[in-house]
């Protein structure tokens, strides 16, 4: 029987946190979750958005356990008020989804001189998961689930020029902070391990989804593309099942990555996806991991 959002097994007593729960992916995570029971915290960074989607999951599950933590993962000073307020509210975590990001927005940079897609999609998620960890640890069988991106494969880092202050290619970036997203799910995953910690680090991509992640994507090439774009995605409702999937279903391992495993894996029935052989790299992973500690100023405690 394949993995649906009605034949997951029951959350109730497990507490979530997804990050941009009140749109797309995170949404349909939410909402999953919020039927089984789960209490799940909504880390968004709009109020307004996050009211919204809390009472329009609650229409769907009048008896969900929600509630709402604001953060603004471009703004490292918010992400660690997001931790310290969870934390005082909270006294364990079951599952972290690291699902917000943004995709190929004209050239901004954030608060902390990070370019935007980098500093929202990995850095801000960095810090978030390191500033947690001991939450995490301190509850049983807990994950680390972070979206990445079939856009993953054709990524690199560039060290050279990691905030894209010499040259900026929107969707190099982009495909940048994806590939940072699953060479840090599979370096936690290490680090985890060598520490014999509890907790796992899982990653999860929803293939191709129609969702507001197109928002600075010009109109008129959007409505061109609807069409072809149509036949390849799913809705996202079943772009989330691959999240939901890693989230909960019993026998998940850590460094696992699961998607749909339709063709190419843009759409279809959530499994295991495959992970291009760059993102498996050691020795670039060290890298960025001790990058990543030096710029968020967070030093992970196993
Ligand atoms: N849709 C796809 O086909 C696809 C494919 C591969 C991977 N993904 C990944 O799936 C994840 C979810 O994307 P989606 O498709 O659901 O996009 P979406 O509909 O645009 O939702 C993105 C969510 O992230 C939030 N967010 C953006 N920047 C943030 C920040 N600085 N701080 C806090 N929250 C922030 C947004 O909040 P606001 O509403 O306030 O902006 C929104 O809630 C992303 O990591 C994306 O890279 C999506």
């Amino acid at each position: 029987m394949s993995f649906t959002a009605d034949n997951m097994p029951n959350q109730a007593g497990k507490t979530f946190i997804v990050t941009g729960a009140n749109a797309g992916l995170g949404y349909e995570t939410a909402l999953g979750l919020a039927k089984k029971d789960a209490t799940v915290v909504l880390a968004c960074r709009s109020e307004a958005k996050a009211e919204a989607a809390k009472n329009k999951i609650l229409k769907k599950a009048p008896k969900a356990d929600l509630h709402i933590e604001l953060v603004d993962l471009t703004d490292l000073d918010s992400v660690k008020r997001f931790s310290d307020n969870f934390q005082s509210r909270f006294d364990k975590l079951d599952v972290l989804i690291n699902n917000a990001g943004v995709m190929v927005p004209p050239y901004t940079q954030t608060s902390d001189g990070f370019e935007l897609q980098m500093g929202a999609n990995y850095f801000g998620h960095f810090l978030l998961t390191g500033l947690l960890l001991d939450a995490l640890k301190q509850t049983k069988d807990s994950r680390v689930v972070t979206l990445s991106s079939l856009a993953h494969v054709q990524g690199s880092i560039n060290f050279d020029d990691l905030h894209w202050e010499a040259s900026y290619s929107k969707l190099k970036a982009y495909q940048q902070s994806k590939l940072a997203c699953l060479i840090f799910t599979l370096e936690l995953q290490r680090r985890l391990e060598a520490a014999k910690a509890g907790p796992i680090s899982v990653a999860a991509h929803p293939g191709v989804s129609p969702t507001e992640l197109v928002r600075h994507i010009p109109n008129l090439m959007v409505y061109v593309l609807t069409p072809l774009f149509l036949l390849v995605s799913h809705k996202p409702a079943k772009g989330a099942l691959p999240t939901l999937m890693a989230a909960v279903q019993q026998g998940v391992q850590g460094g696992d990555y699961y998607g749909p495993t339709g063709y190419n894996e843009m759409k279809g029935k959530p499994g295991t996806a495959k992970i291009a052989s760059h993102a498996k790299d050691e020795e670039i992973a060290k890298k960025l991991w001790a990058l990543s500690e030096d710029l968020t100023g967070i030093k992970y405690s196993f």
